[in-house]
């Protein structure tokens, strides 16, 4: 029996095509539009994908409408809610939940290669003293291509497997010794009895002087700023990723490549910007000046933390951060911090302006997460640096499932238009 198709007929020569409409578990059906070109001698365009899929994936679904965000089917506040991070890292690269025997072991793995190698830490003095910490991350991870190149043919499902390990494991260390290198610190090394999270807060934080303490209600908070981030399905950086690994390029470079994708303000950057705009209106009286400047068509001013590409209702990961903002600010007893106020009245009035309820635009998860980054006391330029520690689970899981699927390279085609063929004139003959 035929399934469901779409008619397609070229105006221009009266030819039809069948293409067929598939289904996945949810969300809208996609028009299979391989045919086209082959049978009409036609490309489709759609600059930025806002109506293609890339690519079938089972691994995080969205519906951007209802504010819904699953990963492998686990609802993302449930698993901010009881899960913690490696268990989360466990279920999408492997795609269902482990048993305690299957997440004991998978822990022990990841902790056991925490630690980089010494001429990696070492190449971190190539870098200036000033530079970004992103900067720093982008060099670094494509560089750990050139120390673990015992496991780099990626047809091999355990030299991919080896990657992904020693990518979950070693990328807190060399993100917390990113940041060490740009304030002048000693690198801190990984402490192996701590959890994924507090190893991480402890690297960033400590200084062989002094002992590090840190809150549970502050791990955890940041534990679920890494469960949140942890993968988005098609997005720009992991459709990066997805784009540099198709031509078999090693795992360690897609990832740098990704890496440098999610460093835009549009993207990964947005939270840095979020703290930047709300220094910026400094006080809760300007904030009627600056919805008003988000809202002039003439003035490139954006309210940052809000909108998204998919989401057109909350995003899901939003409500679970406001909530972690609370419990944060109270633990800090910073509860009236002027920053929380102002981010809370600029989130109250544009949630009743009739410009953002219609045009959809919600507070995102970028919204909260540099609130509650800056409050444990993380500088702005490292909060893309943590979205990139906890994206990373994601990218290569996308990246191992379009290895194993066997997609070919990707590469799109173009609407040209520019000149037309013409010869070339020597110099002399040039007006
Ligand atoms: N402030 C004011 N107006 C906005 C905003 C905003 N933050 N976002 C979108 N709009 C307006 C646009 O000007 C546009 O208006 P128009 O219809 O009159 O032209 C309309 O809303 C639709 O906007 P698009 O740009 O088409 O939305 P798109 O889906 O392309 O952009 C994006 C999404 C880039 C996230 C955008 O909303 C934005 O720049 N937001 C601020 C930056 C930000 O917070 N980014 C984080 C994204 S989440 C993440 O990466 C984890």
């Amino acid at each position: 029996m035929a399934g469901d198709s779409l008619l397609v007929k070229d105006s221009r020569t009266g030819k039809e095509i069948t293409l067929p409409i598939i289904q996945g578990t949810d969300g809208p059906p996609v028009v299979d539009i391989a045919q086209i070109s082959k049978q009409l001698g036609l490309f489709t365009i759609d600059p930025g994908f806002r109506s293609t899929a890339s690519c079938q994936s089972k691994i995080t679904f969205i519906d951007g409408d209802k504010g819904v965000l699953l990963y492998r089917g686990y609802p993302i506040d449930q698993l901010a809610e009881k899960s913690n991070f490696l268990e989360v890292c466990y279920l999408l690269a492997r795609g269902e939940l482990p048993n305690r025997e299957q997440f004991l072991e998978y822990e022990r793995i990841v902790t056991d290669h925490t630690m980089v190698h010494e001429q990696l830490l070492n190449s971190f003095k190539g870098y200036r003293r000033d530079a970004h910490p992103m900067a720093i991350m982008v060099g670094v991870v494509g560089a750990l291509s050139a120390f673990y190149h015992d496991s780099l043919d990626i047809h091999n499902p355990r030299h991919r497997e080896i990657s992904e390990f020693r990518l979950i494991a070693k990328i807190p260390t060399i993100a917390a010794a990113s940041y060490k290198y740009s304030i002048g610190q000693p690198f801190i090394y990984p402490k192996n009895e701590l959890s994924y999270t507090e190893n991480f807060l402890r690297m960033l934080f400590k200084v062989p002087t002094e002992k590090f303490e840190m809150s549970p209600v502050l791990i955890k908070a940041m534990d679920q700023i890494f469960i949140l981030h942890a993968d988005h399905e098609q997005n720009a950086s992991t459709s990066t990723v997805r784009l540099a690994g198709s031509s078999q390029a090693n795992p360690f470079a897609a990832i740098s490549a990704g890496i440098g994708a999610l460093w835009g303000p549009a993207h990964g950057g947005a939270n840095e910007a979020v703290l930047k705009m709300l220094n910026e209106i400094g006080d809760v009286s300007h904030v009627p000046e600056y919805i008003k400047r988000a809202k002039d068509p003439n003035d490139p001013f954006r309210l940052m933390g809000f909108g998204h590409r998919v989401y057109k209702n909350y995003d899901p990961r939003a409500t679970v951060l406001k909530q972690a903002c609370h419990d944060v600010l109270n633990e800090l007893g910073q509860q009236n911090s002027p920053l929380f106020k102002l981010a809370l009245e600029l989130e109250r009035i544009a949630t009743e302006d009739e410009y953002f309820v219609e045009k959809k635009l919600y507070p995102n998860v970028d919204f909260y997460s540099g609130i509650i980054q800056s409050a444990i006391g993380i500088p702005e330029n490292m909060f893309t640096v943590i979205f990139s520690v906890a994206r990373t689970v994601g990218w290569i899981t996308q990246w191992s499932e379009m290895i194993s699927g066997g997609e070919a390279i990707g590469r799109p085609r173009q609407l040209y238009t520019g000149a037309p063929r013409r010869d070339y004139v020597s110099i002399e003959n040039r007006s």
